[in-house]
């Protein structure tokens, strides 16, 4: 039956060219597990003080040697008063990614995610970028790290999209068409506090449109997991952390330790919408005061009964299936199944598209030429 309808609507739709358009949200016909309204409210109804304060910190772009030294020196061996593994999550892109690497960060427990093949520029291809060119820069890659990195091609769950540029309907309508749960892509400035909670494009969102274009299409199964902007000094809004322009001086780890907390207390005093450290490595690397101040504050997460460190996908699973925190800390770890890494420099590489040579580590085969978009497995 699920399957006919899902016929008839890819026929419908075929023939019109057009997706329903999404309505106005009601809540009553639009349910969780499958369905979440765009709103503030803190899902199952739980008051802020029964609910975990989830903490997501993400990396974007290539995976290499360097960044992993960070990443070992940060992230590695932590956990959550509940006695399990602290999460990271890491939208990657292709090029000059070390897939030894990626593989060691799966191992580690981390989220692996998907930030396209090719993250070109100009910023308007991903504007304009039509369903063929979604499935090309985020489901091959999929295929393309399943294979070079190993790691199973079900455990990459969420996206991030290059300079935070929305597709419009586009890369959600591929998530749903293949099963990808979650687009992490998509900023709001205005609903910090209260803190917008993920929810799902059954119906017509009302977060604001920062980076347009937006989905306007009525389209079930993936979820949106807004990024709540920061405010830096002067109450400006910022998505990732290295975008606020009024920080603490650099070299200052006290100051830049009570500016995260400054930050974090809007969500954890407020309604514990998800708060996120959204970065990219270098800044971190560049300025060794902001890694120690962020290094304290998560020693501080990681001792406190009602705050949980997590992979990103860990919050959409929470949202689903809601529950108080007493219930939620006594659920057993998430678990991940290892997987082996031969590891292989292969090169150098071809690339068809620039005519450059790369060197590529791989954990299982060397591709002939450089992957890429169209050819993700470099045959
Ligand atoms: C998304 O789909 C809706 C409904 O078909 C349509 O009105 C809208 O123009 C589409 N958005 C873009 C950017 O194409
Ligand atoms: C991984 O490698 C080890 C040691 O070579 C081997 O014993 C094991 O069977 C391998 N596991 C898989 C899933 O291939
Ligand atoms: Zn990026």
């Amino acid at each position: 039956m699920k399957i006919l309808l899902l016929f008839i609507v890819i026929v419908v739709n075929v023939v019109t060219g057009d997706l329903p358009l999404a309505l106005s949200c009601e809540a009553e016909k639009c349910e969780l597990p499958e369905c979440r309204c765009s709103s503030t409210s803190i899902p199952g109804g739980l008051a802020a003080k029964e609910t975990p304060q989830f903490f997501t910190i993400t990396f974007d772009d290539a995976i290499n040697v360097m960044n992993l030294v960070t990443y070992r020196d940060i992230l590695y061996n932590r956990h959550n008063t509940n006695g399990c593994r602290a999460g990271a999550t890491f939208y990657i892109n292709h090029e000059y990614t070390n897939y030894n690497a990626v593989n060691e960060l799966y191992n580690e427990g981390f989220e692996i995610a998907l930030h396209t093949i090719s993250h070109r520029t100009p910023q308007t291809y991903w504007a304009e970028a039509t369903y063929d060119t979604m499935v090309q820069e985020l489901v091959d890659q999929r295929v393309l790290m399943a294979h070079f990195a190993n790691i199973p091609y079900d455990e990459m769950k969420g996206v991030r999209m290059p300079f935070l540029q929305m597709t419009g309907n586009s890369s959600f309508q591929v998530m749903a068409d293949f099963g990808i749960i979650y687009d992490a892509t998509w900023p709001t400035v205005t609903s910090l506090s209260p803190g917008l909670w993920p929810y799902t494009l059954h119906y017509a969102s009302t977060q604001e449109c920062v980076i347009p274009p937006c989905p306007t299409a009525s389209i079930p199964g993936p979820w949106v997991m807004p990024m709540i902007s920061w405010l830096d000094q002067n109450g400006i809004p910022c998505p990732m952390v290295d975008s606020c322009f009024f920080v603490p001086k650099l070299d200052n780890e006290d100051e830049w330790y009570d500016f995260i907390l400054i930050n974090f207390e809007r969500h954890y005093l407020g309604n514990r919408a998800p708060f996120g450290f959204y970065i990219h490595e270098w800044y971190l690397r560049f300025n060794p005061a902001v890694k120690r101040a962020l290094a304290r504050f998560m020693d501080l997460i990681n001792s406190l009964n009602d705050v949980f460190m997590v992979n990103s996908i860990e919050v959409i699973e929470w949202v689903k299936n809601p529950m108080p925190i007493d219930e939620y800390r006594r659920k057993p770890c998430k678990v991940t199944k290892k997987t082996n890494c031969t590891r292989l420099t292969c090169g150098p590489l071809r690339s068809d598209h620039n005519n450059l040579d790369y060197w590529m580590e791989s954990c299982t085969s060397c591709p002939r030429t450089y992957p890429w978009v169209g050819n993700p497995l470099g045959q």
